[in-house]
């Protein structure tokens, strides 16, 4: 019995201080001190044996039990205080090894294309004089391209602008947002105010200035005794908004466009210079706006008396706006997913 026991005690001493030796983290040598040191550990039920012993050999292997506990326990306090030493080092390592001026590379963030963000600014103005928004189909019909808008076919002005034909009889991508006229006529009641972004296709080729899909917007406004002064007054106020400028004037042109009479060209002043520089060609001025007074064919097409009421209309390129105000050089850079372009507005 004395002798199982004995043997027992020497064993339990060897693997406490392997597994101690072993623990490579508090954690592991806690298990460790569970295992032998706590309740249901191994030297609680080498205590429970002692109880089968005689008091002779009680007083022979009592105190030996007694340094076992007391000798584990030095092994494991030593133990743990060199973890916790070596913990607290890796601590003040990792402290100190924290570079305050390094950077980190960061996360990449979406923002509003400068097509976005000019289309708001335009729609925001228009808002804010009475217009509500509209929009219309890309995909259109040779009639709401060109018939609705005073171009009948085999008229000369259908090769004013090169179409995208569709391989469907009389289906083309929308040449100008001027088709959303006819479309908003049908369908608003009269007085109407409307100004339509969206995307135009031209089949032509690509240039620094000239694009085969860009942006264009159309204004529309019907009521009764419009007249050319109401076309002027608005094309101005919204040129001195766009380009925040409240002084900025504008010039009149005669243009021809099938679809008003009379039909105008409206150029704002260089809001950058006032002896002409590179922007407006040392022209001082600026060629933005086709416009003019909506032809009484458009009128009548759509089913509105042009006896009774009159109209403007008026549209422009939004890619050639935000190159002004921008000083965008090349209209390709805003169809492109050249970053380093976009992520500067
Ligand atoms: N639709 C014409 C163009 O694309 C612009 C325009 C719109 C002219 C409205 C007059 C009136 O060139």
């Amino acid at each position: 019995m004395i002798k199982s026991l004995q043997n027992q005690i020497t064993q339990t001493e060897q693997t406490f201080e392997t597994d101690v030796k072993n623990a490579q983290s508090i954690e592991q040598l806690e298990h460790v001190r569970v295992a032998f040191l706590g309740r249901h550990g191994k030297l609680t039920e080498l205590m429970k044996q002692l109880r089968g012993l005689s008091t002779d050999d009680k007083r022979v292997v009592g105190p030996q039990l007694n340094q076992l506990k007391t000798r584990m326990q030095e092994v494991y306090e030593q133990k743990e205080q060199q973890l916790l030493k070596s913990q607290q080092d890796e601590q003040n390592q990792h402290k100190k090894d924290f570079d305050v001026t390094l950077s980190r590379k960061q996360d990449v963030t979406g923002g509003l294309h400068v097509y976005t963000q000019i289309i708001r600014q335009l729609e925001d103005i228009f808002i804010s004089m009475g217009y509500s928004i509209a929009d219309g189909p890309e995909v259109e019909t040779g009639y709401y391209n060109f018939e609705t808008l005073n171009i009948p076919k085999d008229h000369p002005a259908r090769d004013m602008q090169d179409t995208f034909w569709l391989n469907v009889p009389d289906m083309l991508l929308r040449t100008h947002t001027s088709t959303v006229q006819a479309h908003v006529m049908e369908t608003t009641q009269l007085p109407l105010a409307v100004f339509a972004p969206g995307r135009v296709y031209r089949n032509e080729a690509t240039d620094a200035s000239h694009n085969f899909m860009f942006m264009q917007a159309e204004g529309l406004f019907i009521d009764k005794n419009v007249s050319m002064s109401n076309l002027l007054a608005t094309a101005e106020q919204f040129l001195q908004a766009i380009f925040e400028r409240d002084d900025l004037s504008i010039r009149v042109r005669p243009g021809y466009f099938p679809f008003v009479e009379p039909g105008v060209e409206i150029d704002a002043e260089c809001p950058f210079c006032t002896d002409g520089c590179s922007i407006c060609k040392k022209t001082k001025w600026i060629e933005l706006l086709g416009a003019g007074l909506v032809h009484p064919n458009v009128l009548k097409t759509s089913g509105i008396d042009q006896e009774k009421y009159s109209g403007f209309a008026f549209g422009f390129g939004i890619d050639r706006i935000a190159m002004i105000k921008h000083n965008i050089r090349d209209i390709r850079l805003f169809q492109s997913s050249n970053l380093e372009f976009l992520k500067q507005f």
